[in-house]
């Protein structure tokens, strides 16, 4: 019989975390559940997500689950056997900055993608060192399974910083991309073994394996692409942006008719498109503030007035079940199979063994066991994933080192910069509207 589980949500208020608790509750069966912290270092948030996840546990049968709110990283992790972390440094407000600034100079401006997502990134790795180091100081022992973004940054400043750290690092993209492509043409995506590489947001499927045909579904997913755009799942239901992004998807095939790529590159691929559709007075932040942000804060408040009843309203589709998966797969040693980011160690046998790579990898009870590509991959891919590989470590060693030379390389390199006169207008304009947040760069 399992022990109960201690499990810590880092980044407690994060609008996805009653998303998470309902993958936990959902799977008790396999995830048997002690205790829930909710650590945070906004009070106010944490105080929120309390009353929304108390809620949750009365109403679903789950009032022996025991419940912590604190701001005391020793509180909330020691003796801890699960970590999943999903902080956003600086919040939505330096998002909005992370998309405006590279806008205002006509370029790319996303959350992970292009220069918005090295704002990001040269925020969020102090943010998630810090949780790493707490981890280590008082729950050595515990899995740490983290979806802080941008992935591919971040996971590369835990790998130098901390080699031997008991982290997996994932991306819940390929998942929701899957279930989007099953629900559209009608496929169970139960069925599917997956091959997919890349880097994060920044990749591409070599097959889809469908066990129930017997075949690889991708060429004819690529036709049904080419004829039928996606239309969202229920779980974007109604979010223009996401209806957009798969929109996209069908212009990408269309054009490169022989993998299927993540959307996401959409922004290094087609940035001009995106810079001409984008609105500078309304981005993806100020959507998700009005959107999912807005209705954290209104369920609260509605528990605080007293209401018990039709309060609670999320869905996160995949995203908490992923985790999740990745959880009960360590604890039962289930060897279920993921898209993970990993260091390279030749899993793309053609690709630097030390960038940071995203691939299938079978996930138990000693952690994650990456799968190799057969092949080696295409130079469009090498070329464009080399430079992007190139640009992250430059600015992990802005980081570490506090250079402004290495994080200028990094901006001129980026994907979705055309030259090294913006690249530094846009750095420049980040340094100060990030001086709360980024290591002093000289
Ligand atoms: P959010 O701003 O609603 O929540 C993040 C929470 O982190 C906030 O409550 C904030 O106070 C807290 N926080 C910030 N810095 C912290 C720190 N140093 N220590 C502890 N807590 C801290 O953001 P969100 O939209 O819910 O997203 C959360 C994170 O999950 C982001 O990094 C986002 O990019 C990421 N995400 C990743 C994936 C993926 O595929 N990997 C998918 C979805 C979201
Ligand atoms: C997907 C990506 C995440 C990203 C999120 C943004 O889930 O995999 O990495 O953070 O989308 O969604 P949002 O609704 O915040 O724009
Ligand atoms: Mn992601």
């Amino acid at each position: 019989m399992t022990n109960r589980q201690i499990i810590t949500i880092a980044g407690g208020g994060s609008t996805y975390t009653p998303g998470i608790i309902q993958a936990v509750l959902n799977n008790a069966d396999r995830l048997p559940l002690k205790e829930i912290r909710l650590y945070d270092i906004d009070s106010e948030r944490n105080q929120d997500m309390y009353l929304i996840i108390d809620l949750l546990l009365k109403t679903s049968g789950h009032e022996l689950v025991k419940l912590i709110v604190t701001e005391d990283p020793r509180q909330a992790f020691t003796g801890c056997d699960f970590i999943f972390s999903q902080i956003r440094v600086g919040g939505l407000k330096m998002r909005e900055q992370d998309e405006k600034i590279p806008l205002r100079h006509r370029l790319v401006g996303q959350e992970t993608c292009g220069l918005g997502g090295f704002a990001y990134g040269m925020r969020s790795m102090g943010g998630l060192l810090e949780i790493v180091g707490f981890v280590q100081e008082f729950a050595p022992e515990a899995w740490l399974l983290n979806y802080t973004n941008p992935e591919s940054i971040v996971s590369e400043a835990v790998r130098r910083q901390y080699p031997e750290v008991k982290m997996i690092n994932a991306c819940d993209m390929t998942i929701s991309l899957e279930e989007t492509i099953a629900v559209n043409y009608g496929y169970d995506r139960k069925n599917w073994v997956p091959t997919y590489y890349g880097l994060n947001h920044f990749g591409w499927y070599t097959e889809i394996y469908d066990k129930s045909l017997g075949k690889d579904i991708m060429p004819e997913v690529i036709a049904k692409l080419n004829r039928q755009k996606l239309k969202v799942a229920d779980f974007n239901e109604g979010d223009s942006s996401w209806q957009a992004a798969f929109e996209m998807m069908s212009v990408m095939t269309t054009d490169f008719p022989e993998q299927i790529p993540n959307n996401y590159l959409e922004y290094y691929l087609y940035g001009d498109l995106v810079v001409e559709k984008a609105d500078l007075a309304y981005t993806r932040a100020n959507m998700v503030m009005d959107g999912r942000e807005k209705n954290t804060k209104e369920m609260a408040q509605k528990i605080r007035s007293g209401l018990t009843e039709d309060v609670l309203n999320f869905n996160f589709g995949e995203h908490g079940q992923y985790i999740v998966d990745m959880a009960t797969s360590i604890l039962n040693d289930e060897h279920r199979r993921f898209m993970l980011l990993v260091p390279n160690q030749g899993a793309i046998p053609n690709l630097r063994p030390d960038a940071v790579v995203e691939v299938p990898a079978y996930v138990g009870a000693t952690g994650v066991e990456p799968i190799s590509l057969r092949a080696p991959i295409n130079d469009f891919h090498k070329g464009l994933m080399e430079a992007q590989v190139a640009a992250e470590k430059l600015l992990v060693d802005a980081y570490f080192e506090g250079s402004y030379q290495k994080a200028l390389q990094a901006f001129t390199l980026n994907q979705t910069v055309p030259n090294a006169r913006v690249a530094k207008k846009v750095l420049d304009e980040m340094i100060i509207a990030n001086q709360d947040y980024w290591p002093v760069l000289s």
